[in-house]
């Protein structure tokens, strides 16, 4: 009999995300591994430690998982403070390793995509301000082209920025994340100079690889108004998605920063993103509250009867994934699907999130926009920022402790959907049930 499937194009790239303070380990001369040695900044007291140890060369195992599940994709990043631990110096040996790591993932035929800045900075930076000194757009754009010189046979995806956006508010005005500030004034700033950052990397990243493609990767949020025949909570809904969601591609587009109440031209941005990198995990209801001055208004909570995470961290709400999908289409280019994934230890969720939000994914595909990737978070459970090791992302499990590796069975889903290159019902019947009846009517 005929099997009903979800197909995805000829050479759709399929991987998981990574990033480098969360996997290598002993990432002790960035800001993060300082903020986690100060008391309450993490939950339960947790530190990166370890991490995944790949720093001492277990990427080389979870590569090598990666490869025989049939992933054909990898999106890493290198650490800044590896490869400058200090201004004026430069770390060769640290770049020949991701050299060495970039060339196993080609004998794996596996892609990279590599991401030069995910959350961490050198100490040295953050002590000169950080991102909020204007020196580091020059920084930056010294240090993109030392990475880009030296891994440039081996990559041709580049992702400058990973959730800018996430991090600006986290660190500028939630202050959960160094810096730790809440200050609207350092927020606007640091923006300018996060977006003006990631255009000189884009130019210097061509100007030494004409074929690269360049993008950022953006923590879409979908937002709903909590009651939609309340007009404060709709108009509030608007505003701050075009903040959050729309300000820095818009600005690589073209060139105009829109923060409240003003336009910044900054001529040199426009045009600097070949691809938008669309990070999905969630959608939030918004509802207006005078109470909440400091959040400008806003009360972000879920919709009751979504299924939430472990944690209750995360909402499973995969019709965001499309509608974040569509929201791509403004900017016109090609968008991979950086980030998408769900904490959940015992893969009670997993499963049926990935069936479900793949299918948005297919939706999308099918209306011949130019989706091509997508990349899963994450490989295997890693240090979650904030969240510490309270959360599990990973197609497989780790023990920290013992660094002992486990296969979730969402790790046996996702490899029957990368060798098939699509879902297929027989494939959903066995590993996400749940998911069946609704992907698969009658
Ligand atoms: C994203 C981050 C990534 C990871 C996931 C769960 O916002 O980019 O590093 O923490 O969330």
């Amino acid at each position: 009999m005929a099997q009903a499937a979800f197909h995805f194009p000829r050479g759709f790239l399929w991987g998981t995300a990574t990033a480098a303070h969360q996997v290598e380990g002993n990432n002790t001369n960035n800001d993060w591994y300082a903020w986690e040695q100060q008391p309450g900044r993490i939950a339960e007291g947790h530190r990166s430690g370890l991490a995944c140890d790949w720093w001492h060369g277990r990427w080389r195992e979870d590569f090598q998982r990666a490869a025989e599940s049939g992933q054909n994709a990898h999106r890493l990043s290198v650490e800044w403070s590896r490869i400058q631990p200090a201004p004026d110096r430069w770390d060769e040996d640290a770049l020949d390793r991701y050299l060495e790591m970039l060339r196993t993932l080609k004998e794996l035929n596996i892609t990279p995509m590599v991401t030069l800045h995910h959350f961490t900075n050198p100490v040295w930076l953050a002590e000169q301000g950080g991102w909020e000194n204007d020196k580091v757009v020059e920084l930056f754009e010294t240090f993109t082209r030392r990475v880009v010189d030296a891994l440039k046979d081996y990559v041709t995806l580049w992702c400058t920025l990973n959730e800018p956006n996430g991090f600006l508010v986290l660190g500028y005005l939630d202050g959960m994340w160094p810096p730790g500030k809440k200050d609207l004034g350092a927020y606007f700033h640091t923006s300018l100079n996060m977006i003006q950052a990631h255009s000189a990397a884009y130019h210097a990243i061509h100007a030494l690889q004409p074929q690269a493609r360049v993008g950022m990767a953006i923590n879409y949020r979908s937002l709903v108004p909590a009651k939609a025949w309340f007009p404060p909570d709709r108009w509030l809904t608007r505003l701050y998605s075009g903040i959050f969601n729309d300000t820095l591609p818009r600005a690589a587009q073209d060139g105009i920063v829109r923060l409240p109440g003003r336009r910044i031209r900054l001529p040199q941005v426009k045009g600097t993103q070949d691809f938008i990198g669309f990070n999905y995990y969630t959608r939030n209801t918004l509802a207006f509250n005078l109470l909440k001055a400091r959040e400008l208004f806003a009360r972000l909570s879920y919709r009751p009867e979504a299924a939430k995470s472990f944690t209750g961290f995360l909402a499973n709400e995969p019709d965001g994934m499309f509608e974040g999908l569509k929201w791509c289409r403004l900017f016109l280019l090609d968008t991979a699907t950086t980030e998408n994934g769900i904490e959940d230890p015992d893969d009670r969720l997993r499963p049926r999130y990935l069936a479900e939000h793949l299918r948005q994914v297919w939706r999308a595909v099918n209306f011949n926009w130019p989706v091509k990737g997508y990349f899963h978070w994450s490989l295997v459970d890693n240090f979650e920022w904030e969240r510490g090791w309270t959360q599990r992302f990973g197609l497989w499990k780790l023990d920290e402790h013992t660094q002992a590796r486990s296969k979730r069975l969402s790790a046996d889903f996702y490899a029957a959907i990368c060798r098939e290159n699509g879902l297929s019902a027989e494939m959903v019947a066995r590993y996400a049930p749940e998911a069946f009846a609704e992907m698969f009517p009658n």
